[in-house]
């Protein structure tokens, strides 16, 4: 257990307001409802039909606090409780609605919901606040349909530059570029979308871990210092089609077999460079098509999706490096023709030291035992933290899993990290950060 002396700032926590758990968890439940499929899966990929229920859910609850609601362009939502001070900058909470495909119920939902939970309370309570708080969801933080993650947290950063959309399309073919197109956001005003980052004091996002550390530490809490960032590439392996009976062993340009290597050295690189001094790196293959895809024919065409993380830099370059020399191996040796086609690099982020404290001591204040840990996966707050003090906290995730139908957190973990993270707002909101 990871505890110091009380902190003077811990006393000004107020154990008087508390959250409704109920209330809390009957919210969750409800937008697990849109999406739900089988095996207890959701699935709300970010705009279809569901996702966008799922934000209507949202906005109608917002609207039944009384909220301010702002939508901007690409259908981020904030939900705006004033305080005392309408031209301080605002603290704002909260994380996504969108899912993977068969996701869970927690990744990114409960913290949007908690964040609700948050304003509705201390609207109820009409507890006074010098700087308003906005309750946030932000489009699109899954790269499950386009390869692309935190689209909707990196417009409002001010974080995508036009290359980055050129290579993402989802798996019918349809381009980031021309739904965004649809939604008035064209190439040369992808920084409409950015927040005057004086109109912000703070970002906190409540998640589940998906990780094993916490259940394994026996800690109800972590409090997130970094997150790891990924690079994102794809891989087009040109070889030959042919049939599957005429064709020599010996004469096949087969683009599975080259893409089975080179998965299977993807795994192997990273192995080789897991270990916490060699800056913890992984690495997932997480998505492959072949053409023509047919029994009787050798594959002509593989498409892979590389996705590699870490929280240190050099090391993901170091490994993104290793796993290019193996591509240009592999298409020497096997006379195919391999294409990599860039879709993310972006750096580690290390969380504001001033919200982790602020975030410790929320934890202090009701003698909560809590680890202090990265985070392997991405968020929201890695991009918001680049143009506002940004800080997460973590609760356990049931044998770590996530993106899976198995994803689950204790009803009073969430409702524990609801009301740390209440705490945390009221405290950003009439203090200084
Ligand atoms: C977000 O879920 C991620 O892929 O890290
Ligand atoms: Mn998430
Ligand atoms: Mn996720």
């Amino acid at each position: 257990m990871r505890m110091k002396s009380q902190s003077p700032n811990a006393v000004r926590s107020r154990p008087d307001i508390t959250i409704n758990k109920r209330r809390l968890l009957r919210d969750l439940n409800a937008v697990s409802r849109i999406g739900l499929g089988d095996h207890g899966s959701v699935t709300r990929l970010v705009f279809s039909i569901k996702e966008l229920r799922s934000r209507q859910f949202l906005i109608h609850q917002m609207r039944q606090i009384g909220l301010q609601i702002n939508i901007d362009r690409i259908g981020n939502i904030f939900g705006r409780l004033e305080g005392s001070y309408p031209k301080a900058p605002a603290v704002l909470a909260g994380s996504h609605l969108d899912t993977v495909l068969q996701g869970g119920k927690y990744d990114g939902t409960m913290g949007v919901i908690a964040a609700l939970e948050a304003a509705r309370t201390l609207k109820e309570h009409n507890v006074p606040l010098r700087s308003p708080v906005e309750v946030v969801c932000f489009v699109g933080e899954e790269s499950s349909r386009f390869g692309f993650s935190t689209l909707g947290s990196s417009l409002v950063a001010g974080e995508v530059r036009a290359e980055d959309l050129t290579n993402a399309s989802d798996v019918q073919g349809a381009k980031l570029e021309d739904i965004l197109a649809g939604l008035g956001i064209h190439r040369n005003n992808l920084l409409s979308l950015r927040r005057d980052p004086s109109s912000l004091k703070a970002y906190l996002e409540l998640h589940i871990e998906q990780g094993p550390i916490l259940e394994a530490r026996r800690k109800p809490i972590g409090v997130v210092t970094s997150i790891a960032a990924p690079t994102r590439f794809k891989v087009i392996i040109i070889g030959q089609a042919d049939h599957s009976g005429t064709t020599p062993m010996d004469m096949r340009k087969d683009a599975l077999v080259a893409a089975a290597e080179l998965t299977v050295a993807v795994e192997g690189i990273c192995r080789q460079h897991s270990d916490m001094d060699k800056g913890r790196v992984v690495g997932t293959v997480g998505a492959l098509k072949i053409e023509p895809g047919v029994i009787n024919a050798v594959p002509g065409k593989a498409e892979l999706a590389v996705d590699v993380r870490s929280i240190t830099a050099s090391a993901k370059n170091r490994v993104v490096r290793l796993v290019e020399a193996k591509i240009r191996e592999i298409a020497l040796r096997r006379k195919v023709k391999i294409k990599i086609l860039p879709i993310r690099k972006e750096d580690p982020v290390p969380l504001d030291k001033r919200v982790v404290h602020l975030l410790r001591d929320c934890c202090e204040a009701r003698e909560i035992p809590y680890e202090i840990m990265p985070s392997g996966a991405g968020h929201d707050a890695m991009q918001m933290a680049k143009i506002t003090p940004a800080g997460m906290l973590f609760i356990p995730s049931r044998r770590g899993i996530s993106h899976n139908p198995l994803e689950w957190s204790a009803p009073q973990d969430i409702s524990l990290g609801a009301q740390l993270l209440l705490d945390a707002i009221v405290r950003a909101a009439n203090e200084k950060i």
